[in-house]
C-alpha cells in the first residue's frame, strides 16, 4: 500500500478493510487492550508516516494529534461516531487535516435505544427484572411495578434532527403520544408527518396526535411526560439540564439521555432522583464516563447502559465503512472534499467507493 491509514480501534465487519486496501492503502490496527488510548498511545500509533486515521469519540483529538498527524504527511481523520465534541476541528483546519463522522447509519439505532430506554423506564423494567431474580415474587398484586401509560400523554423532544426526530416518530407512531419539541429549526417533516397521522386517526375515529414546537426549553420540560434529549454538546448545551430545569419537569417524568453526558448535571440529576422517587431516567451517556457519579448507582428510578446506541451489528459496520471513506476520499482527493473541513461524510453508504 501507498498509503498508511491507522484504526486506534478494531471495528465490526471487514468491508471498510477492504475498502482500503482495494485503494494502495494499509491498515494498521491498533492491537493495545486498554480501552481508553491516552494522547500518547495515538501519536505512537501516528509514527513517523501516516497518512489518515480513524478515531473513536473515547480520544481527545486536538492540537497535540493533529500537528503529529500533519507532520507524518496526514490529511485525513475521522471519528467513528456521528457525534465530534472529543474533536477539535479547528485545531484540524490549522493543519490542515480534513475531519469526517458518521451520521446517517447511526440514526434509527440510537432512536430505538432512546424508545427503548423510554419503555423500560416507564415499565419498570429493569426493576422489575432484579426484584424477579431476586425471587422477591409470590404472587401477582393490584400494585406491583405500577408504571406510566405512554398512550395520549406528551413525549418531548429537545433537539429534533436526525435522531430526535426519529426518535419522536416512533414514539408518536408506537404510543400515540403528543409532541412537544425544542430545536433553533423547525423540524417541518416531523410536524407534517404528525398532522398526517393525527389526521389518520381521527378518520378512525381515535383521539388525533398534535405537536407544538416550543418557544422555550422550559415549555417542553414543563408539558413533557417523557423527554429525550438529542443536541449535540457544546460550550452552549453544557449541563442544559440542571438542578432548575429538573425542579419544573413533572414529578412524575421519564427523562432519557442518549446524546452525551455532560449535557445533563449529573451530580444535580442523582439528588433529584433521590427525592423524587416517581421521576424516572434512561442513561446511556455520562458526564465522566466510564464513571458515574456517586450514588447513580444505588438509585432503582435510574436505567443505566453503558454508550450502546449506536450498537446493532448493521450500524456499527455502517460506522466503519462511512469512516474508511471518509479518510480514503481525502486521501485520493474525492471532490467533496473540497470543502476540506466539514463535518460531514462525503459518501453514503450506498455510494461507490472513489475511482
Ligand atoms: C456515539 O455516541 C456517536 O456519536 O456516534
Ligand atoms: C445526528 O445524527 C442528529 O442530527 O440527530
Amino acid at each position: 500500500g501507498k498509503y498508511r491509514v491507522v484504526s486506534t480501534k478494531s471495528m465490526p465487519g471487514t468491508r471498510w478493510i477492504r475498502l482500503l486496501t482495494d485503494q494502495d492503502c494499509r491498515v494498521e490496527v491498533c492491537t493495545e487492550k486498554k480501552t481508553i488510548l491516552s494522547v500518547e498511545d495515538i501519536l505512537a500509533l501516528i509514527g513517523e508516516k501516516c497518512d489518515g486515521v480513524i478515531g473513536q469519540l473515547t480520544e481527545d483529538w486536538g492540537e497535540v494529534l493533529f500537528s503529529a498527524l500533519k507532520r507524518a504527511g496526514g490529511t485525513a481523520f475521522s471519528n467513528m461516531a456521528v457525534g465530534y465534541n472529543n474533536v477539535d476541528v479547528d485545531a484540524a483546519t490549522k493543519y490542515g487535516v480534513a475531519v469526517g463522522n458518521t451520521p446517517g447509519v447511526l440514526t434509527e439505532t440510537t432512536a430505538e435505544l432512546a424508545a427503548s430506554l423510554s419503555l423500560a423506564a416507564a415499565r419498570r423494567i429493569v426493576e422489575a427484572d432484579e426484584f424477579m431474580r431476586a425471587g422477591l415474587y409470590d404472587g401477582w398484586l393490584p400494585h406491583l411495578f405500577v408504571g406510566n401509560l405512554l398512550k395520549g400523554q406528551t413525549v418531548g423532544v429537545i433537539g429534533a434532527g436526525r435522531i430526535g426526530s426519529t426518535y419522536a416518530r416512533m414514539m408518536i407512531e408506537g404510543f400515540k403520544m403528543n409532541l412537544i419539541y425544542y430545536d433553533l429549526y423547525q423540524a417541518t417533516r416531523l410536524e407534517n408527518f404528525v398532522t398526517a397521522y393525527g389526521q389518520f386517526l381521527q378518520a378512525n375515529g381515535e383521539q388525533p396526535v398534535t405537536w407544538k414546537r416550543a418557544a422555550t426549553m422550559e415549555d417542553v420540560l414543563r408539558a413533557a411526560d417523557v423527554i429525550s434529549l438529542h443536541p449535540i454538546l457544546d460550550k452552549t448545551t453544557y449541563h442544559l439540564i440542571n438542578k432548575e430545569r429538573l425542579s419544573i419537569m413533572k414529578k412524575d417524568a421519564i427523562l432519557v439521555n442518549c446524546s452525551r453526558g455532560p449535557v445533563v448535571d449529573e451530580a444535580a440529576l442523582v439528588e433529584h432522583l433521590k427525592v423524587n422517587p416517581m421521576f424516572r431516567v434512561g442513561l446511556d451517556v455520562f458526564e465522566d464516563e466510564p464513571y458515574m457519579k456517586p450514588g447513580l448507582a444505588e438509585l432503582k428510578n435510574a436505567i443505566v447502559v453503558p454508550h450502546i446506541a449506536s450498537a446493532s451489528k448493521w450500524t456499527r459496520e455502517g460506522m466503519a465503512t462511512l469512516a474508511a471513506l471518509n479518510v480514503l476520499g481525502k486521501i485520493k482527493g474525492y471532490p467533496v472534499w473540497a470543502d476540506p473541513n466539514r463535518v460531514e461524510p462525503f459518501l453514503d453508504e450506498n455510494s461507490p467507493p472513489p475511482a
